[in-house]
């Protein structure tokens, strides 16, 4: 079915271990185009009586590497649906202590050290060029949401996680971890930038839960493995969907935080 008719208020994005959204009724697959190539499968449906698009950010079968997933497309996509809250998820390792394997935490600063991803829509030229602020990255409106969900849900979350962005598809090093956690880094994944920058380009609300997988390298004792994150992830899917389906039902209508007005201010005009 084309995108054209179709209408979402509401993205989630799965990260790894989240490739499908079975609490979306009615559920029907989009496909659409974009000008920066076509996303992976969406799905749109109703939840907690709300239209929302379920987008797995890898692919349905995790065929896209983190450093190759289109960003841009994936974030015009939803944009081109109607979309102005997008909540994702995304698998995490932790070099807190106190944010444990198995355990969630919602995003609330990040650090980028990605290194060759396309991070904006404002290429220069005819395209323009914007300076977006990101003071605060992440929704204090969807966090609100999140946190109250989690609360009534009686389920464990961490409310204030710095995340550091690598570029992967490699784990880290021991030293990078120490130089990360020297910085005031909670947690390391591969996802959230530009992920979130492309979002508050396009004025969309966007907030993150990740999901905890593991000790980073150096801090747990052994290898780092794919197979241990897929298995934490696939042991937490039943209640990250839980906590999206509650916190989706507490998103006010109206918005009252300043993600709709991103560009203000930002755009360079000579
Ligand atoms: N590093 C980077 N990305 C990750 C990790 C990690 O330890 N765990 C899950 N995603």
């Amino acid at each position: 079915m084309g995108g054209d008719r179709v209408r979402a208020e509401i993205a989630i994005i799965g990260g790894s271990g989240l490739y499908a959204l079975d609490l979306l009724e009615g559920a029907r697959e989009v496909t659409l185009e974009t000008p920066y190539g076509r996303p992976p499968e969406l799905v749109v449906g109703r939840l907690g009586g709300r239209e929302v698009a379920f987008m797995p950010r890898h692919g349905r079968g995790h065929t896209v590497p983190p450093h190759l997933v289109n960003y841009r497309a994936n974030l015009w996509a939803l944009r081109e649906l109607g979309v102005t809250r997008v909540l994702a998820t995304t698998a995490s390792g932790s070099m807190n202590r106190r944010m444990r394997p198995g355990e969630l935490a919602l995003l609330h600063q990040f650090v980028d050290f990605t290194k060759q991803r396309a991070m904006t829509f404002y290429e220069g030229g005819e395209k323009g060029v914007v300076h977006v602020d990101v003071t605060e990255p992440y929704c204090p409106e969807l966090r609100r949401s999140l946190l109250e969900a989690a609360k009534e849900l009686k389920l464990k979350l961490h409310p204030r996680a710095t995340y550091a962005c690598t570029e992967g598809p490699r784990f880290e090093t021991a030293a990078e971890i120490r130089a990360m956690r020297r910085l005031g880094c909670d947690l390391v994944g591969m996802t959230n930038v530009p992920e979130c920058v492309l979002a508050r380009e396009l004025e969309l609300c966007y907030a993150a839960v990740a999901v905890i997988t593991n000790f980073a390298a150096g801090i747990s004792r052994g290898k780092l493995t794919h197979a241990e994150v897929a298995e934490l992830m696939a042991a937490s899917a039943g209640r990250v969907k839980a906590l999206l389906a509650e916190a989706v039902a507490r998103i006010p209508e109206k918005r009252s935080c300043g993600c709709g007005r991103a560009l203000e201010g930002a755009v360079v005009k000579v």
